[in-house]
C-alpha cells in the first residue's frame, strides 16, 4: 500500500501543499485518538459557550479547532485561516500563499452518541490582488486547489482531491500513515438512495416538496423507483456514503429560521465537498446554481445543498426548473 506524500508526489503536488495537507493529518490523528478514547479523554459533552453560528460548542469542537489552527500556522506555510469555530479569519505567515478553510469536527451532535464526525478542508490560495482578513476566502469553490475530509468512523478514513480526481486513504494505526486504499472513487450516475432530515420537510421549499413527495410515491418519472433513506446528521459520513454507492444528499433551504434559511456553511462544508463530488463525476447545486460557481460575500455565508448521483440530482432540479 502507498504512503499519502509518495502518491501526493506522483501527482505533482507542490511540495509545500503536501506538508499543509500531510500537517491537518497529523492534527487529525490525534482528533481520532481522542474520540477513539471517548469519555476516557475527558473531551466528550458541551462548553457553556457558543459560536458564530448560534451552536453550543462542543469540548471537542473547541479542542480540535485549536489543534487544526495551531498547527497549521506553525508550518509558517499557511497565510490564513477560516474556520466554523472561529468568529473571523485568524492571520498565518504573511509571505505564505496558503489559505485553508476548515470545519474542525462535522457533526458535532453525533460526538456524545458515538457516531460518525469529520474533519472538513477547503484550501484556497491567497488572490493576486491586494486582499485582507475575510476578503482572502471570498473566492468561488472552482478556485480550491485541494479539498477533502478526514471521516472519523470504524476506520479513519482521508477523503481528498487536487482536482486529479477522488483518492481514499485509510488510517494504519499500528504505524500512523494514511495508506491509499482506494485510487479513484466514482459515483454511480444513479441512486435509489436519498439522505434528507425529513422532520424539515413542512418548511422547504415548494419544487423539494414536491420532488421528495413523488420520490415517496415510487412514482418518479419513468424509472418508477423505490427509495431507501439514511440520514446520519454529519455531512462528512451522509456525504461519503454517496461517494461510496452513489445517492442524493440535500439539506434544502427551508423557512423553519427565516433569518437562517439555509444550514450548511458554504466555505468550509458545501465547496469542499462539492469538489470531492465533480471530481468523482456528482453533481451539486443550490437547486438554482452550481454550487462551486458561487461568489461569496460572507465567511460564514450558508447555502441550500443537493449534491450526489448526476442523473437523480438532474431530476430533481427539474423540480427548481419547473416550481416557481
Ligand atoms: P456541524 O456539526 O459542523 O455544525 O455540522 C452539522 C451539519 C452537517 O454535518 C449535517 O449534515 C447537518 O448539520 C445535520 O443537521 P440536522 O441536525 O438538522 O440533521
Ligand atoms: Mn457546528
Ligand atoms: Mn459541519
Ligand atoms: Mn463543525
Amino acid at each position: 500500500m502507498q504512503r499519502l506524500i509518495p502518491v501526493l508526489n506522483n501527482d505533482h503536488v507542490p511540495l509545500h501543499l503536501i506538508s499543509v495537507i500531510n500537517t491537518l493529518l497529523t492534527a487529525a490523528k490525534e482528533i481520532s485518538h481522542r474520540l477513539h478514547q471517548g469519555s476516557l479523554a475527558g473531551t466528550l459533552g458541551s462548553t457553556l459557550d457558543e459560536n458564530i453560528q448560534g451552536e453550543t460548542q462542543k469540548k471537542l469542537d473547541v479542542v480540535s479547532n485549536q489543534l487544526i489552527k495551531n498547527m497549521l500556522l506553525e508550518t509558517n506555510l499557511v497565510h490564513a485561516v477560516a474556520s466554523e469555530e472561529e468568529d473571523d479569519v485568524v492571520m498565518g505567515n504573511p509571505d505564505a500563499k496558503y489559505l485553508v478553510a476548515y470545519d474542525p469536527l462535522d457533526g458535532s451532535s453525533n460526538i456524545d452518541i458515538n457516531g460518525s464526525v469529520g474533519t472538513i478542508f477547503s484550501i484556497l490560495e491567497k488572490p493576486d490582488h491586494c486582499a485582507e482578513g475575510k476578503e482572502l476566502f471570498l473566492q468561488t469553490g472552482d478556485e480550491q486547489i485541494a479539498a477533502g475530509y478526514i471521516l472519523y468512523g470504524p476506520s479513519s478514513l482521508l477523503v481528498m482531491t487536487t482536482g486529479q480526481g477522488v483518492r481514499v486513504f485509510t488510517l494504519d494505526h499500528t504505524v500512523g500513515e494514511f495508506l491509499l486504499t482506494v485510487d479513484k472513487l466514482n459515483i454511480p450516475a444513479d441512486t435509489q438512495e436519498f439522505a434528507v432530515n425529513m422532520s424539515n420537510q413542512r418548511h422547504w421549499t415548494k419544487p423539494m416538496q414536491q420532488y421528495i413527495q413523488d420520490l415517496l410515491s415510487g412514482e418518479l418519472g419513468p424509472r418508477k423507483k423505490n427509495f431507501n433513506m439514511r440520514w446520519n446528521a454529519a455531512m462528512v459520513s451522509d456525504v461519503h456514503r454517496v461517494l461510496s454507492r452513489g445517492g442524493i444528499f440535500t439539506y434544502p433551504a427551508d423557512c423553519k429560521h427565516p433569518e437562517k434559511p439555509c444550514k450548511l456553511r458554504l466555505l468550509y462544508e458545501a465547496n469542499p465537498m462539492s469538489f470531492l463530488v465533480e471530481q468523482a463525476g456528482g453533481r451539486a447545486s443550490t437547486g438554482y446554481e452550481r454550487i462551486m460557481s458561487l461568489q461569496p460575500t460572507e465567511i460564514h455565508q450558508r447555502v441550500s445543498v443537493i449534491m450526489g448521483s448526476r442523473n437523480e440530482v438532474d431530476t430533481c432540479l427539474d423540480y427548481f426548473k419547473s416550481i416557481p
